[in-house]
């Protein structure tokens, strides 16, 4: 796959099948993290593996889905992520900032995680000194985003926003839609006013 469609074909995914992500999908994703670009290449973040079901059924309580649709978006228990990585910003590399550094290192971890057919949603809207506490996260580091994964069980479709409406919504069927502003609204030639 390039990389191109990769990005196209990316969605957050919030339904999951029960299917263990490997070891070995995890270090790659973390990998992928590790190699992602960083402000004079200081690299504050580090990264928690998590899929063995005890701590993932710990993390999951923890963690909010999908704000914008109504009454929430909260998978059901037969549809939870199957791992999830956590990025921590070490405050001995970084005291202030990083943000930055996470979005780059996100991107790659979502699209390594593509790559191997597994899918994933960026989650910030979560308990962060419950999480500490139940991950060990030292004070020193700061829990700034949970990325959960598991093969999809869901097929996200994009579609043209329209201007000033953004959110994403499910239909009857529970079909996620995605809008995405149009190419012709972001895009401007030369001067942003001509
Ligand atoms: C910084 C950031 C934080 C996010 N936090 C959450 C979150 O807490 N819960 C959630 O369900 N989705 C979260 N998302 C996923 C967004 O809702 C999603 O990216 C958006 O709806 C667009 O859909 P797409 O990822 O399929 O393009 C977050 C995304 C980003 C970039």
């Amino acid at each position: 796959m390039n990389v191109y469609s990769a990005i196209q074909r990316r969605r957050s995914i919030r339904r999951f099948k029960q299917q263990k992500i490997s070891d070995s999908s995890l270090v790659k994703m973390i990998d992928a993290a590790r190699l992602a670009p960083s402000a004079s290449n200081i690299q504050p973040l580090e990264y928690i593996a998590v899929n063995d079901k005890k701590t993932c059924a710990e993390v999951f309580p923890l963690l909010k889905w999908a704000r914008l649709i109504e009454g929430g978006d909260t998978p059901e228990e037969d549809k939870r992520p199957a791992a999830y990585i956590v990025v921590v910003i070490n405050r001995n590399f970084l005291a202030k900032g990083g943000r930055h550094e996470v979005g780059a290192a996100v991107q790659n971890i979502l699209l390594a995680a593509l790559e191997d057919g597994i899918g994933s949603c960026w989650v910030r809207s979560f308990n962060a000194s419950k999480l500490s506490e139940k991950l060990n996260i030292p004070e020193y580091c700061k829990p700034d985003s949970v990325i959960a994964l598991g093969v999809p069980a869901e097929s996200p479709v994009t579609e043209p926003a329209k201007k000033h409406k953004m959110e994403y919504w499910r239909d009857e069927r529970g079909l996620l839609h995605v809008p995405k502003r149009k190419l012709g609204d972001i895009l401007h030639r030369k001067k942003y006013i001509n």
